[in-house]
């Protein structure tokens, strides 16, 4: 029988160390604060010494370490995870998928060993019974014939697993639900997801499998949520996206193997997540012929430039202070745009309501899309449609001045590729470009007035 490991508690506010649990910290008075923490034994007098001998052998010139990692990639088989992953699953590395409930993270598992099929994988499933799982795998239509599950919470079974079977991936569906049986809070605890993913992190660096951690965004206090651990884990992927909406945008959140700003796009099928190679059109198949307010405006999403619809609501407010909401752009660039709309295009919005939205449920934070905003409020202001086949991008200054934007060609290919006839660009974009090479036609913009009497006469 393991000996039971002695656990304390300590004030994450403070680091008052109390041997039992108390809602408020005696010493700071903060109240939830204290978290169950294993303590490590002592290390004895005997021991300190050898690790202190030890330590002229342990360190070593950099130059002299040989990394493996890249040669030790193995690509998933999805190139929509693979490119959030900076080129495949990095062998001993530890990954986070985080989401809502029902987002489609256990399929996303199910379809990665379904492309997998001749590496072993151990699904350890702490929601799921094996038969909810076959049935998903029928579902969507995979045989899994080196698939091994796993129905246990406990992670001294599980660790103990992994090292006896030594597959080649393992899964932890979910993180929420497993548990180290040594420490006496429940499953789901803050101290539980800690020591829980510690020693899987343990578990994957020994034994050099990747390791998949399967985590439930909770938006209340109840169930700790897995950013307590992102600080822990090698790769934090999240996934988002509405349950009533069909995509899906997997999104790198901490990547220590690769960049983080590549997004991954899916559609939720019968079938399972279906790969959106091209999100472009996804994003403008619902869009808006000839309505007021809508512009075409162009993001780079990772590498890739996305074309998205930016969409503005102008009406006269009822109550005496105007409502501003923005949805999918940040709220206080809203704000400074509609300042520069007021004093540079001569309007006054402080009697309108202004709504201002993304479609397609995308959140951009990029300011190339600043002119196509300020454009949609202005048409929707004006009541008169900007011409649909036009895409519009530009960051706009505080003086009103239209500002060079990254990447102008791959926007400007991106634009030509699904046929749009007109593209608005900073005029200084254009200094570096051969503007001939083009099919569409490009325009230059110095200031947003211009750009105004460009789209709406
Ligand atoms: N028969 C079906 N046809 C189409 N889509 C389905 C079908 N069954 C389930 N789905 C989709 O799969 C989603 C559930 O997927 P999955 O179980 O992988 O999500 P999850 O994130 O693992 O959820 P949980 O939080 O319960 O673990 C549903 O929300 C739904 O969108
Ligand atoms: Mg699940």
């Amino acid at each position: 029988m393991t000996p039971k490991l002695k656990t304390n508690y300590i004030c994450q506010n403070c680091g008052y160390v109390s041997p039992r649990w108390t809602g408020k910290c005696p010493s700071c008075e903060q109240w939830n604060t204290l978290i169950e923490t294993i303590v490590e034994s002592k290390k004895t007098k005997s021991n300190r010494e050898s690790s202190v001998k030890n330590v002229q052998a342990r360190i070593q010139p950099l130059h002299h370490v040989i990394h493996t990692s890249d040669g030790n990639r193995t690509a998933s088989g999805i190139a929509e995870l693979d490119r959030v992953l900076g080129g495949g699953i990095v062998q001993g590395s530890v990954m986070l998928i985080g989401g809502d409930p029902g987002i489609g993270k256990s399929t996303l598992m199910l379809q990665i060993a379904g492309n997998l099929k001749n590496k072993k994988l151990l699904y350890v499933s702490g929601e799921e019974s094996p038969s909810q799982i076959k049935m998903r795998a029928d579902r969507l239509g995979l045989t899994l014939e080196n698939f091994l599950v796993l129905p246990e919470t406990s992670l001294d079974v599980v660790a103990s697993a992994i090292e006896s079977e030594s597959p080649d991936f393992v899964v932890i569906d979910s993180i929420q639900t497993v548990y180290i049986p040594e420490l006496e809070s429940s499953p789901g605890t803050i101290s539980q997801l800690r020591e829980s993913t510690a020693l899987l992190i343990k578990t994957a660096k020994s034994t050099n499998i990747p390791v998949f951690i399967v985590g439930h965004i909770t938006k209340d206090g109840t169930i700790a949520g897995p950013k307590s651990i992102e600080h822990m884990v090698d790769v934090v992927l999240q996934f988002e996206g509405e349950r009533t909406h069909f995509y899906r945008v997997l999104r790198g959140i901490k990547n220590r193997f690769g960049s983080t700003n590549e997004i991954g796009i899916f559609e939720m099928t019968e079938k399972g997540l279906k790969e959106v190679p091209n999100p472009s059109e996804v994003f403008l198949s619902q869009r808006n012929y000839g309505a007021s307010g809508c512009v075409i405006s162009s993001a780079i999403e990772g590498t890739r430039p996305i074309l998205i619809e930016v969409q503005a609501l102008v009406c006269t407010t009822s109550y005496g202070v105007p409502q501003r909401t923005a949805m999918g752009f940040d709220y206080k660039r809203l704000n400074i745009l509609i300042a520069v709309i007021e004093k540079k295009l001569g309007i006054y919005l402080n009697k309108h309501d202004i709504f201002l939205n993304i479609a397609g449920g995308v959140k951009i934070d990029e300011t190339a899309v600043d002119l196509a905003a300020a454009m949609s409020i202005y048409s929707s202001y004006r009541d008169i449609p900007v011409d649909s086949e036009t895409v519009i991008m530009g960051e706009v200054g505080l003086a009103g001045e239209i500002r060079t934007i990254s990447s102008i060609e791959k926007r400007i290919n991106e634009a030509e590729k699904l046929g749009f006839k007109k593209i608005i660009l900073p005029k200084n974009n254009i200094k570096n470009l051969n503007t001939k090479k083009y099919k569409i036609q490009i325009i230059g913009v110095e200031r947003i007035k211009e750009a105004a009497s460009a789209i709406i006469n």
